[in-house]
């Protein structure tokens, strides 16, 4: 072959390849394209200084053996227009995975320990509280603005029947927590379940409410009334979480992430000893800020929570996110080095309509590290920060963090090593097919080249440009 036909070959083979690799992918892409599915929840009804604090087990959820992209949900009305805060505030909405034994009757979860029924098998995140926050989904008032996508190629595999028990099914329960304001003498303290307000002595398991227990969950649950001012009349009105759910079908070149929620509470100690005892991790989930005395609040006073913690397993972080009540000024996980993991800050609202209430944090921001950039090692010791203002007392507010964490691949060859978003089976097919495309391009660019044996001489340059 003269240097025209080899340079026309290469040419060729090079297209062939580029054209391969493209339609692969964009056939993956297609196949795996993303779906949108949006439900309502069963509807609770409020009214004025009304708290709803509700579990629906069983709800709709997509089938099937999927990744899930993000997981959104708002109030709602009657006529599916979003509610906003300083009416309905959304304390909490949370989504639990479950197994449910088939043909059991559905039973009523009502604490923590309904899950330890026989019917029940719950399938908590991967950690790290002994006992809460076993919740794959979950956020507050600031559900509208705060951005929860999981980026390519993570995703949240759920619905792998291989993972199911023989005879059981797998569920997903909601809980909503929703506290009516409208009329409220003082609404932010109603919103941080002060007790006073609430004018309740027991909790929601008839144990004694302890007079220094000031604000929190204890005193605003299910059907209990916060204070509104005389006189003050609202009708009844019918709500539901509205939730939205992204999911691709599963794929092998989907890399799963796991779920970590830590807890600014958690009283976790870690264990010098033998290990005998495996270290406890006793998440209080709420906490109290104090006022600062009025000559420190003008200088700016913030209250800042600390705590160190391992996780169970390290990996690259993919994404991260605090919880935070009004009064929140940001919250950051560093790791041992005392470098940023990350630090997620709140964005109040401004306005009147839903999404942007005045007072109200309607967003936390979120960190989307560049793959690979922020590691976690095993056993590496992270310091979680949750900052307040106190410039007033807030009671029953919270420092969560939630993140998403990708093991390292164990196949982690250099061959197989992937720079692309597709991920590693990608470059594995593409080997298949690029063995494939090569010979197929061979014998067209050969037959080519002999076809045009006497055409005159052309660069490769201005081609293959
Ligand atoms: C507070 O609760 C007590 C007993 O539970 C009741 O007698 C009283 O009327 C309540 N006060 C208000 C203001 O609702
Ligand atoms: C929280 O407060 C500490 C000081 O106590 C400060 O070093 C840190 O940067 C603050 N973080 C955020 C996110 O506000």
């Amino acid at each position: 072959m003269t240097f025209v036909s080899k340079c026309k070959l290469l040419v060729l083979v090079v297209l062939l390849l580029i054209t391969i690799r493209l339609s692969l992918q964009t056939r993956l892409r297609n196949e795996n394209k993303v779906r949108t599915a949006t439900f309502l929840s069963p509807k609770f009804v409020l009214e004025p200084g009304l708290v709803a604090n509700k579990f629906y087990n069983n709800i709709d959820f997509p089938n099937g053996h999927i990744a899930i992209k993000s997981f959104d949900a708002e109030v709602v009305d009657e006529s599916r227009n979003p509610v906003p805060l300083y009416e309905t505030y959304l304390h909490h909405w949370l989504v639990v995975r479950y197994y449910q034994q088939k043909g059991m009757e559905v039973s009523k979860y009502h604490d923590n320990l309904g899950f330890e029924q026989s019917d029940y098998i719950l399938v908590r995140n991967s950690g790290i509280c002994d006992r809460d926050l076993f919740q794959y989904f979950g956020l507050g008032s600031e559900t509208r603005k705060t951005v929860q996508y999981v980026p390519d190629p993570y995703g949240i595999e759920v619905g792998n029947p291989l993972e199911v028990p023989p005879g059981y099914e797998e569920r997903w329960l909601l809980n909503v927590h929703a506290i009516e304001t409208r009329g409220s003498e003082d609404r932010m303290g109603c919103t941080e379940c002060r007790c006073d307000l609430y004018n309740v002595t027991k909790d929601e398991y008839d144990r004694d409410i302890e007079p220094n227990y000031i604000g929190g969950l204890r005193c605003c649950h299910d059907e209990t009334r916060c204070r509104t001012r005389e006189g003050f009349q609202g009708a009844k009105r019918s709500l539901y979480l509205k939730y939205t759910i992204k999911y691709v079908d599963w794929h092998a070149f989907i890399k799963p992430v796991k779920i970590y929620i830590l807890d600014v509470t958690d009283t976790w100690k870690r264990r010098k000893s033998t290990g005998l005892m495996p270290s406890r991790h006793h998440c209080q989930i709420e906490y109290e800020v104090e006022s600062c005395s009025a000559a420190v609040a003008n200088n700016g006073c913030i209250h800042t929570k600390k705590i160190s913690v391992t996780l169970p397993n390290g990996g690259n972080v993919i994404y991260g996110v605090a919880h935070q009540h009004a009064g929140g000024v940001g919250s950051t996980l560093l790791g041992e080095d005392g470098r940023v993991i990350c630090s997620s800050l709140p964005i109040y609202g401004e306005g009147k309509e839903a999404g942007n209430e005045a007072g109200y944090i309607v967003g936390m921001s979120s960190c989307y590290p560049r793959p690979g950039s922020v590691k976690i090692s095993k056993g590496e010791t992270l310091t979680l920060l949750s900052n307040y203002s106190c410039d007033q007392r807030h009671t029953g507010v919270m420092g969560l963090f939630y993140l998403l964490v990708a093991e390292m691949s164990r196949q982690s060859s250099s061959i197989l090593h992937s720079k692309d978003n597709i991920g590693d089976i990608v470059i594995l097919h593409n080997a298949v097919w690029a063995l494939a495309g090569f010979g197929i391009a061979a014998l067209v660019a050969a037959t080519v080249t002999y076809q045009h044996q006497s055409e005159r001489e052309e660069g490769c340059e201005s081609i293959l440009m």
